[in-house]
């Protein structure tokens, strides 16, 4: 079976296509820069934006299922060209379509659900990945971080990569919206702690206020309707939940397995 996948070159496609590729599945990665793409070999590299639906439609060919990323552009803003890429993903014959979530059901969940698509929703919390975002601070060994106490189960992308590929491979999930987590919920605080011990040296970290928070999302070029999502998403706890046990028949990866294979040798 072939299966497109979009964001391909991001932290959770590239699992999707690791996933689906050791299963023995033909991966075609979608991507606005294909000379750019570092991908496995055997991945078919094809170009398109989904911001304009049209530049699919050969991606599209031959295609049983896909992960769609449910925002796009560098601000990853909400794509609004939800019903358009429900119609052409109808007209080119895809039966399934994994949705990732941006922390909010929006227009594009909502034109899936209205097609004759099978869509499931996967609801991931943050990814472990994000902790790059912290590197720069974490060699000064003081980190600013906004909600230092709210309780997040963050999910490792390997986990989310190997949820998609099960609802796409085996269907039967139409419908379904899934909350992918970790295996326990931890603080910003909580997890700057664990990798001061994995690099064995105490990691400082300084509370943000929200707006000092919603000034370097700004600044870090994202839209206000993003700002909006993140604020009310990082204000809420996200306790762990059993569907990555329930999906894969196996525990979720932890925090401190991301971060010994992240930081080994660091
Ligand atoms: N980060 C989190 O904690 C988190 C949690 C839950 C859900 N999510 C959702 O997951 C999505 C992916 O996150 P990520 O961290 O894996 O992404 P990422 O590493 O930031 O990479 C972004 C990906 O999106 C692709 N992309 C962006 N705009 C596009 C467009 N207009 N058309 C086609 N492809 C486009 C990029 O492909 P090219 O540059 O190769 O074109 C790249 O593969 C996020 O946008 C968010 O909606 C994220």
């Amino acid at each position: 079976m072939t299966f497109l996948v979009t964001g391909a070159t991001g932290q959770a496609g590239r699992r999707v296509v690791d996933a689906l590729l050791a299963e023995g599945h033909r991966v075609r990665a979608l991507t606005r820069r294909p000379g750019a793409a570092a991908l496995p070999p055997q991945v078919e590299v094809a170009g398109g934006d989904l911001t304009d639906p049209e530049s699919l439609r050969d991606a599209l060919r031959g295609v049983v299922g896909v992960h769609l990323l449910t925002t796009g552009g560098d601000d990853h803003a909400t794509l609004a060209t939800g019903p358009e890429l429900a119609a052409l993903f109808a007209e080119a014959g895809v039966r399934r379509v994994a949705l990732l979530w941006n922390g909010r059901v929006g227009p594009v969940e909502e034109a899936f659900a209205a097609a004759p698509v099978e869509w499931s929703r996967l609801e991931a919390t943050d990814f472990m990945g994000n902790t790059f975002q912290w590197l720069p601070q974490i060699e000064r060994g003081r980190v600013e971080e906004v909600f230092g106490d709210v309780p997040v189960a963050v999910v490792h992308e390997a986990d989310v990569g190997a949820v998609a590929a099960r609802v796409l491979i085996d269907g039967g999930h139409a419908g379904r919206s899934y909350t992918i987590t970790g295996p326990v919920a931890l603080t910003a605080r909580e997890r700057l702690a664990a990798i001061g011990e994995v690099l064995g040296r105490p990691l400082e970290f300084a509370e943000l206020g929200e707006e000092q928070a919603r000034e370097r999302w700004r600044a870090a070029g994202h839209g206000e309707e993003l700002i909006e999502i993140f604020a009310a998403w990082h204000s809420t706890p996200h306790p762990a939940t059993s569907a990555v046990r329930d999906l894969l028949g196996r525990e979720p990866k932890s925090y401190r397995d991301w971060l010994v294979t992240t930081f080994a040798g660091r």
